[in-house]
Parts: C-alpha cells; sequence; structure tokens
C-alpha cells in the first residue's frame, strides 16, 4: 500500500522512511493547522486521527499511516463545525491559538467516544484532563477547555453555529489561522544557524565556502559581532539558507570553524567570585543584551557584577542602620530572610520565526513579534531603509509572553539570507534554541529586611537582590518594592551578575514576580510576628485605594475566613491559604493611532497592532460595535501589519490602554461624518439606526492618535510621583527612550490561594485560585478573564514547578526540551474565581488598563504563604520542589 488519506484525499507515502507524518501534513499536502512544537510526543500539538484514533504525528513515520485515514484540525470541521469546536469557542478556550488544534482534535475524538457511550452525560473534570493529559497550553487556557469539553460532551453544542467573544476563535480552532511557521512562499528557502558551542571564546577562522559549495545551499553568511567573541554556548555564528532543513543542517556541519577558547565564568556564584573571569570589557558591554522591558540605566561596573542600582532608595542608609540596630538589639519584630528564585523560560509554543522576502528593493518579512511598528522602525534604520520599503506582518503569534518584542536573530538571519540568497528564506527555531536562546526571566537571590514599629507601622525595609541574567543586564527588582508598602525608609538595591549564559529577555511584569515573591512573605512573616491578620496588616500599611477595594474582596471570601491554623491539622494531607499582593504600571504609548473606515457599507478597523492571544482585536471590534449597536463580528479589523497606521507593542500590558483612546475619539468622528453623509440626518440626540446609515454610507475614513489621559480623580496619581525625583527621572527616561508614558493609578491584584500539601512526598497542589483585579472597565470582559486565569496558571508553574537548569561547568541547557522543562498541564488548573474591581482608571478614556502581567505578580508567594499557613514552615525558594518541602519539614536545607 503506497498512498494514505488525509481528511479523505488520497496522498502518495513519502518513500523515505524517516520522513515524519506530521511533515507531509505539513509540508506536502499544505495543511498548516496541524503544528509542530516539542517533537518528543510531549505537548500534543501536532495530534491528529489515525483510523479515527488520536496520534502525535510528530514520532510517527509517514509510512506507518499506509493504507490509514488520517483526519487534521481541518478536517474534524470541514463539512460543518464539530461540537468540540463550537464549544472552544463559545467558551474562549484558547488564547494565542497554537496548541488548539491538538487540543481540538483530541477533544473531539474523547467527545465523540465518550457520547457513543454516555449519551449526554456531562464529564468531570479528571475524566477531562486524564484525555487531555498529553497536551499543553503556555497561555494556560485550561480552565476554558474543561468547561468547553464538559459542556460539549453533555449536548449542548449539538445544534447551530455559535458566536464566540474572541473574534478569531473560529480560524483558531478549525485551523485556518496562519502563523510566521506556516508561511510558504514559491521558492522559500529554509534557513538554520550555526551556534557556539563553547561558553566562551574568539572565533579565530570562519570558512563558509564549504557549506556554500554542498548542493542545495544557496547562501551562507557570518552573524558574529565585530569582536568575533562568542559568549554563552548557543552564541550565533553563521547561518545558511538551503532547499530543506535536513540541507541546511548538512550545511551548518560543514562550516570551517576555529576557535580560542576564554575562560568561563558560569551563573550566579561563579561569576560574582572576586576571581571570575570578565564576560564583557568595557568596550564591548554594548554587547549586552536587556532583561527589562525599558532601557539600560547607567549604573556602575565592578568585574560582572552591574551596580548597586539604588536610586528608588529613600532615606536608604537610615534603613540601613535601623535594620541592623535592630538586629544587634534581637528585636524580635525584625524579619530578615534570603531567598532565590529560578530561571523561568518562556517556553512560548510558536517558536521565534521569520520569513524573509525581497521584492526589487522591497522588504516584507513575517515575523513571530510582539511589536510590528517597531520591528519595522528597527529594520529600516538598520538596512537604512525606508518605512515605505519595509512590511512586517504578524497575523497570528503563538506566544509571546516578552521573549518577541525586540528584533531577534531569526529575524536578522533571515532577512540577510533572503538578500544573499535572492530568495524567500523562513528561519524558525527548533525547540532546544527556543528554551536554549531565546530569553527567560532572571533566577536570583534577594535578601530582605523588615522592621515594623513598636506601633505596628511598616518603618524600614531593605531588599538586596541580586540577578543572574547571563549575558544582559538591567534587571529591576529591589526597585519595584518602592511603589507600594510607603515606609519611613527604603534600602533597596539592583546588581546584575553577568555570566557566560544565554541573555535574560524581559518576561510577563518583568522584576515583578521575585519581588514579590520575596516581598509578600516577609510581609507575610511581619504578620504573624505582630499576631495581626495578614490581609489587615497589608490594609495597614498599604494606601493604596485600589488595592483597599480589593483587600475588602478578599478578606470577605469564605475560603479566606474559613481557614484553620496549621496548629488545628494533622494527617498526611493538610490544606492552608494564603495572600499576597502585586501591582503593575499603567503603560500608554504615544503615537498610537487607530484608523476607522466605511468601506463598502462595512466598518474597518486600522491599527498596527498585533495579537499574541491577548485578544486585540476582540477589544477593538468590541469597542466599535457597542458604538454603532452592532455585533464584534459586523466589525473587519485589520492588524498585524506595519503598513497599518502606528499601533503600539504588545508589552508591559499597553495594547488596550494605547489604543482604547483613540478609537473612542475616531469613533466620534466616524459618527459624524456618516450623519453627515446620510440622505437623511438622524435628528439629533436620536438613536441613530447605525447599521442601515453605515450600510448606505459612502467610503470615509477618519483616524485619531492616542490622546493624553484626563485629570485622575482625588487620590489617583502617578506611582512614580511618589517615588519622588528618581521616579520622575524614570518616567522622563521612559518617554524619551522607550515611547512609552507612566500614567496614574495602579492596576493591581490581590490574590488568595488555597493549597493541598502532601507531607510525606512533599507535593504541593493549588486547589482553588482567588484572583481580584483593579485593572479599570474591561474592554472585553470574556477574554479579559481567561488572560487573567492563563496568568495565574503561569505563575503557578513559577512557584512549583519551572526551572530552567544549566551546566555549570560547561553552560549548556539541561532542560531545553519540553519533557526537561516543565510548564503545568490541564491537571494542575486549579478551580479558578476572578474578581474584577473596575473603579479607579475614569481618567483614561475609555477607562480600560491592561491585566496580563499584574495577574501572574502574586501568584508565587500567595502560594508559598498558603504552604506556609499548611505546614508550619516557609518555601525560601522557588520552584517550591517536593523534596524542598520535604527537607524543610524536617528542618534541614533540600540538595
Ligand atoms: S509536536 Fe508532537 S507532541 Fe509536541
Ligand atoms: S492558547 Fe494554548 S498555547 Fe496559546
Amino acid at each position: 500500500m503506497s498512498t494514505m488519506t488525509i481528511n479523505g484525499q488520497s496522498q502518495p507515502l513519502p518513500a523515505d522512511a524517516d520522513a515524519l507524518l506530521v511533515d507531509v501534513i505539513r509540508d506536502q499536502s499544505g495543511l498548516t493547522g496541524t503544528k509542530f512544537v516539542c517533537g518528543s510526543g510531549v505537548c500534543g500539538a501536532c495530534t491528529v486521527l489515525l483510523d479515527g484514533d488520536p496520534v502525535v504525528s510528530c514520532l510517527l513515520p509517514a509510512q506507518a499511516a499506509a493504507g490509514k485515514r488520517v483526519t487534521t484540525v481541518e478536517g474534524i470541521g470541514a463539512a460543518k463545525l464539530h461540537a468540540i469546536q463550537k464549544a472552544f469557542m463559545a467558551n474562549d478556550a484558547l488564547q494565542c491559538g497554537f496548541c488548539t488544534p491538538g487540543f481540538v482534535v483530541e477533544a473531539a475524538a474523547f467527545h465523540d467516544r465518550w457520547r457513543a457511550a454516555k449519551g449526554a452525560a456531562t464529564p468531570s473534570r479528571e475524566e477531562i484532563a486524564a484525555a487531555l493529559s498529553g497536551h499543553l497550553c503556555r497561555c494556560g487556557a485550561y480552565e476554558n477547555i474543561f468547561r468547553a469539553v464538559a459542556e460539549a460532551c453533555a449536548g449542548r453544542f449539538d445544534g447551530d453555529n455559535v458566536a464566540s467573544p474572541r473574534l478569531e476563535a473560529r480560524d483558531k480552532v478549525t485551523g485556518a489561522a496562519r502563523y510566521t511557521v506556516d508561511i510558504r512562499h514559491d521558492g522559500q528557502l529554509e534557513g538554520a544557524i550555526l551556534r557556539s558551542s563553547a561558553a566562551h571564546a574568539r572565533i579565530t577562522r570562519l570558512d563558509l565556502s564549504p557549506a556554500r559549495a554542498l548542493p542545495g545551499v544557496a547562501a551562507a553568511i557570518s552573524l558574529l559581532a565585530a569582536d568575533n567573541i562568542v559568549r554563552y554556548v548557543g552564541a550565533p555564528i553563521a547561518a545558511v539558507a538551503a532547499t530543506d532543513r535536513p540541507t541546511a543542517l548538512a550545511a551548518i556541519a560543514a562550516i570551517g570553524l576555529s576557535s580560542e577558547a576564554l575562560p568561563a565564568a558560569i551563573g550566579l556564584d561563579a561569576a560574582r567570585g572576586a576571581d571570575a573571569p570578565a564576560v564583557f570589557t568595557k568596550a564591548n558591554r554594548k554587547y549586552a543584551g536587556n532583561v527589562s522591558e525599558g532601557g539600560s540605566s547607567p549604573a556602575s561596573w565592578k568585574g560582572n557584577v552591574r551596580g548597586p542600582s539604588a536610586a528608588f532608595s529613600k532615606k536608604g542608609k537610615r534603613a540601613k542602620a535601623w535594620l541592623a540596630e535592630a538586629k544587634e538589639r534581637r528585636d524580635p519584630l525584625l524579619v530578615e530572610e534570603t531567598f532565590r528564585v529560578a530561571t523561568q523560560a518562556h517556553a512560548c509554543l510558536e517558536p521565534h520565526a521569520a520569513v524573509a522576502r525581497f521584492d526589487g528593493d522591497r522588504l516584507t518579512v513575517h515575523v513571530s513579534t510582539q511589536a510590528v511598528h517597531e520591528v519595522m522602525e528597527k529594520l529600516g534604520k538598520r538596512y537604512k531603509l525606508a518605512h515605505d520599503k519595509v512590511r512586517v506582518i504578524a497575523d497570528h503569534v503563538g506566544g509571546g509572553f516578552g521573549s518577541k518584542g525586540s528584533l531577534g536573530t531569526e529575524t536578522i538571519a533571515a532577512i540577510e539570507l533572503a538578500r544573499a540568497a535572492k530568495a524567500p528564506v523562513r528561519v524558525a527555531f527548533d525547540r532546544e534554541e527556543e528554551l536554549s536562546v531565546t530569553g527567560y526571566r532572571p533566577g536570583a537571590e534577594i535578601k530582605v529586611g523588615l522592621l515594623p514599629s513598636a506601633q505596628g507601622a511598616l518603618k524600614a525595609l531593605s531588599l538586596t537582590a541580586h540577578a543572574d541574567t547571563g549575558a544582559a543586564t538591567n534587571s529591576t527588582i529591589a526597585a519595584l518594592a518602592r511603589l507600594i508598602y510607603p515606609a519611613e525608609a527604603k534600602d533597596l538595591v539592583d546588581f546584575d551578575v553577568i555570566s557566560n549564559l544565554p541573555p535574560g529577555a524581559p518576561f510577563r511584569g518583568p522584576g515583578g514576580p521575585p519581588m514579590a515573591f520575596a516581598l509578600e512573605q516577609t510581609v507575610d512573616e511581619a504578620a504573624l510576628r505582630l499576631k495581626v491578620d495578614p490581609i489587615s496588616l497589608r490594609k495597614r500599611w498599604d494606601p493604596d485605594p485600589n488595592r483597599q477595594r480589593l483587600y475588602r474582596w478578599a478578606e470577605s471570601l469564605d475560603v479566606w475566613r474559613n481557614r484553620k491554623t496549621a496548629a488545628s491539622q494533622s494527617g498526611r494531607y493538610r490544606r492552608g491559604v494564603g495572600v499576597a499582593t502585586g501591582y503593575w504600571l499603567y503603560l500608554w504609548q504615544p503615537g498610537s493611532t487607530i484608523e476607522l473606515a466605511v468601506t463598502g457599507g462595512r466598518i474597518v478597523a486600522k491599527t498596527a497592532a498585533q495579537d499574541i492571544g491577548t485578544g486585540t482585536r476582540s477589544v477593538i471590534a468590541n469597542t466599535v460595535a457597542q458604538a454603532f449597536d452592532l455585533e464584534p463580528q459586523d466589525i473587519e479589523v485589520c492588524i498585524g501589519d506595519s503598513n497599518l497606521p502606528e499601533g503600539p507593542g504588545s508589552g508591559g500590558s499597553r495594547v488596550t490602554a494605547s489604543i482604547v483612546p483613540p478609537m473612542l475619539v475616531a469613533i466620534a468622528k466616524l459618527r459624524a461624518e456618516i450623519a453627515k453623509s446620510a440622505a437623511r440626518p438622524p435628528l439629533a440626540g436620536s438613536n441613530a439606526p447605525w447599521r442601515d446609515l453605515i450600510a448606505a454610507s459612502p467610503d470615509i475614513s477618519v483616524s485619531a492618535e492616542r490622546q493624553k489621559d484626563g485629570p485622575p480623580a482625588p487620590g489617583i496619581t502617578s506611582p512614580l510621583k511618589q517615588a519622588g525625583l528618581m521616579g520622575m527621572v524614570f518616567g522622563w527616561m521612559m518617554r524619551t527612550f522607550n515611547g512609552i508614558v507612566v500614567g496614574a493609578g495602579v492596576p493591581s491584584s490581590v490574590q488568595v490561594m488555597e493549597v493541598e500539601v502532601d507531607t510525606w512526598l512533599g507535593h504541593a497542589r493549588v486547589l482553588n485560585a482567588y484572583t481580584g483585579l483593579a485593572i479599570g472597565k474591561l474592554a472585553a470582559p470574556v477574554l479579559a478573564r481567561s488572560q487573567a486565569v492563563g496568568s495565574v496558571i503561569q505563575g503557578i508553574g513559577y512557584a512549583l514547578y519551572e526551572a530552567r537548569e544549566t551546566d555549570p561547568l560547561t553552560g549548556h541547557v539541561l532542560s531545553s526540551n519540553m519533557e526537561d522543562y516543565r510548564i503545568p498541564g490541564i491537571g494542575d488548573m486549579p478551580r479558578c474565581e476572578v474578581h474584577f474591581d473596575e473603579a479607579g482608571f475614569d481618567h483614561v478614556p475609555g477607562g480600560s488598563v491592561g491585566v496580563g502581567e499584574v495577574a501572574t505578580i502574586p501568584t508565587s508567594p500567595a502560594i508559598a504563604n498558603a504552604i506556609r499557613d499548611a505546614v508550619g514552615v516557609r518555601p525560601t525558594e522557588i520552584p517550591i520542589r517536593p523534596d524542598r518541602i520535604v527537607a524543610a519539614l524536617n528542618g534541614r536545607t533540600a540538595a
């Protein structure tokens, strides 16, 4: 048998016995709905049906499908949408959508089996988790996936098609959504990158000619920096473009290379030693990466240690003196602790990827990016191309979480190879590259000292953070403690420890989760010493009006009011409840512009923003539809293309706050223009029949740029103003060098977690997660909830499981696959309740600010405080692994 059928079409089998089914489906059949992520059977993204049974196509030789029926996601709903697809759409069981085809195929098979055996009974949460346990979703859409599968199995979606709160949901559940890795141009070549196997070396010879001489190789280029030094394992050296990936990899292997080994300093402890070899000399510090979302602030360097950065201290010397005196006199209220947090990988399911094509002097690049406009500007500058000669496109982006905000090697390599080869070139990182060299949230060591006064006020606070930034700088952890819990004196000091490891990168609320892990546990410890309820103490110490409302919500929760003390529990399993607070800055991007048009009787909204799973399309469609009494699906939304009017980057939770305000202005303009052109203008003050007026309107276009905010209500101020002169300087730098404004008011989150701890095996499990969020009015409420819940599960991963491990001798990343880098699965998902407090941002036109960062910041300390509540010992290191809990229970430290 030399054929198989794919979605009913006969397909020849490849002659190559090693060819994998996933490659035949994607490359030969062009069915790009099936995704390739881990390549090792761990994530489920490549799941298809083989004669009706789900299989992972990344492990199956294509020849094993001889004579069989293969059904991909495109085939699942080919005739009409499957009930599971409708349920995913209606329940918003997806965000970026990259994992969605795999989930849909597996869940559809489960649904069909379930219905055949059990009719319209509802499967339990455990049954659904067991069925989908082979799938991973980095956006954390699990909660809504549970609901979608349960409702579909119960027959709720047997009827007609349904609407979705997410505008592009249908494309994502049917596999029609196209991501950068799915782009195929005629004659497109495949690029691959030669990377350093040494942690520190000078490249003395790079000979590309053997690679260029291989049949099928169209181009080979150097990616070395001017100093020819590689500073970490995986640093890019060269790139090739060839007709296919095996040929490109053979060409990489053929490149001639000589190098001189340099001494390396690997990891935080080795790099800050007095004799540690320097990673950067003064002259080449410009090659260091940046782990923050802001520009690099000046700081001194001593060896590999950059800092102290202490500009956000307040009476720092006094704080130090008070803490030292309290230690001297053994003040029982003094809390001192050292916390360690692990390095967290972004682990986006769509890898970093770019496809570049030149048409004459015009460059078009599809990039998996969080910033189409900014990348276009950077490319224009780098290659001296006018804006109208560069176009950056990102229709759909399979996750970013901060790692896809800048101009990356994948984009530069694709462009330079395309130019050299005179053909389109795709560069897509493999999973090892994705988990090794695309950035991470730096691990850190954070020392905290906190001293309440005898009267129970917060007198002095000190945080000293050493961040393990790899070949990068600019971490901000301790400084973030300035903007919460005012104290008489604060000593807040940040250090970067630079080493021969891949550079860190911004990651969802950069610096926020490690700061909160340390500070929020210290505040809880102070509450124990003061014998005060932890929420009451936060209410006393934290005057922020947004958080005051959230504290009142949190203390009213039954789980909080009815919690048991650790002393009252016995037996193997103990339960605990913990609370923690987080905040993020309200950011917006000046210059963000929305164009609204009536084209052919339909409203079209355009801006060069992108949707990385956060719901940008839906925010736009909802806002416009509401103003014209239409349905969101009536609005055509064009984003993800730098040819559109300037839009904001998806970073720092700034998209909604940047585009909703100008959209309101544009809406008002468009209404006026439509009314003006109407045959019978609507009466002033009347409810205009917009649908009819729009249908009859000539083509019109208006636009508006992000305006300033109005005056904030009394009590709402800029957090940077509260931080004094340095806060103002920081605000000025953000605006001048990053084009981002820090607005008044503080998006905030208070979380309460209930955990169960197995005191024999040390396993901690989050049972219930309660998240209170003050982020203003909700432009897309269902999607805001999805994002909040996704942030919580990512925070659970940070607290309990995730740790990027490196070899301390060689600098190799050891956890560069998805078996060894453990992200949460559906079985780790607790029940989640989200409370939105919509007040506090009336000065922002539209009243909405972002949710993505703030919802993940307090999760790890809330879990740690709950574990402390359950078992009476405090976890000072994350991930809070079982061996660490067992060791702490036995009064020792884990290895
Ligand atoms: S890509 Fe096949 S299981 Fe992950
Ligand atoms: S929606 Fe699952 S990975 Fe993004």
